[in-house]
């Protein structure tokens, strides 16, 4: 469910200070001079490792505020848990690792709140803050602009088949390693190079984020999926029918705004529906910028994929 798109329904009046509203990455404020962005996200545990599972959750956390073109500033927890289950050493290390990838960002965490739950969920809210002429809103993107990602997809089928017993935690440890990740030199790259559009790629999978971005917009997004790049063992894991639930309920739900060639199979679909954790941006950058993109990824060691293009359109998504 897109709590987003309701609330943008729900919110009729439009208040003075809001520069973007539900339905982008974050909120963004305008008090005084100064253009807050606000943004929060929980996620159910997705690696064993209580240290390594909080400093994913921050690294997920904070990338609204960079898929933003912002600077995250502090941040607040929100833990549910069982307090019979969970001694407060594994909280103590929950945090620790929260605590040290906000640091990294440059961000510190300055409050909480829990609350007793059956399952474990862990999240922040991220407070930042943004120069509003430069702000990388999800649908800012022109017909033109080249279409870049920043990281390989897979970290849900791939910690599904975790779950699932199907891989050993070592087959994990290139996607745990790119969910810790900021997309931080991502952002600022997208920025300096004179992009005007970013969204990250989370929960909704590739093919939920570029419908979002080309949404209410005359444009379309065509993409490549040779030209996508996917993490090791994921296309078999998805040919071997392990993909999850999310995968297909993306799938279902955004496949009215796609357009898929035919030699794209089930599991190519799935994998572009898969739900990502702390995934990669998604730029559209005016062909114009690609030089100084690329000087600057290649100065901040950032890989970055060219997946497709933005043309006019009707608000599509077309994978070939
Ligand atoms: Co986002
Ligand atoms: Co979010």
């Amino acid at each position: 469910m897109d709590l987003n798109a309701i609330l943008a329904d729900v919110i009729k009046c439009k208040y003075p200070g809001v520069i973007v509203g539900p339905g982008d990455d974050a909120g963004v404020y305008r008090f005084r001079d100064t253009a807050i962005v606000e943004t929060v996200d929980i996620i159910t545990p997705i690696v064993d490792d209580p240290y390594t599972f909080g400093a994913i959750t921050a690294a997920n956390s904070v990338s609204d505020i960079y898929a933003m073109g912002g600077t995250p500033l502090t941040a607040l927890a929100i833990l549910g848990f069982s307090s019979c289950d969970f001694s407060p050493s594994v909280i103590k290390k929950l945090l620790a690792g929260a605590t040290d990838k906000l640091k990294e960002a440059g961000a510190c965490l300055i409050g909480g709140h829990s609350i007793e739950d059956k399952e474990f969920k862990f999240g922040l809210s991220v407070t930042g803050k943004v120069d509003k002429k430069k702000i990388l809103k999800a649908n800012g993107a022109s017909a033109g602009d080249i279409l870049i990602l920043t990281k390989p997809l897979g970290t849900g089928i791939l910690t599904s088949a975790h779950k699932l017993g199907k891989i050993k935690s070592m087959s994990l440890e290139e996607a745990v390693s790119l969910m810790l990740e900021l997309n931080k030199n991502a952002s600022k790259t997208a920025l300096l190079s004179g992009s005007h559009a970013a969204t990250d790629v989370t929960g909704f999978g590739l093919l939920g984020h570029a419908s979002n971005m080309t949404k209410g917009a005359k444009l379309d997004i065509v993409i490549s999926y040779k030209k996508v790049p996917v993490m090791n063992r994921v296309k078999n894991l998805a040919a071997s029918g392990v993909a999850p639930k999310g995968a297909h309920n993306n799938l279902n739900f955004f496949c009215k705004n796609a357009t898929f060639s035919k030699n794209l199979s089930k599991e190519d679909k799935l994998i572009l529906s898969d739900p990502q954790t702390s995934g990669g941006l998604l730029i559209a950058l005016p062909e114009k910028g690609l030089n100084k993109f690329d000087r600057i990824a290649r100065r901040e060691k950032m890989p970055y994929w060219i997946i497709g293009e933005v043309i006019k359109g009707k608000g599509r998504v077309v994978f070939f």
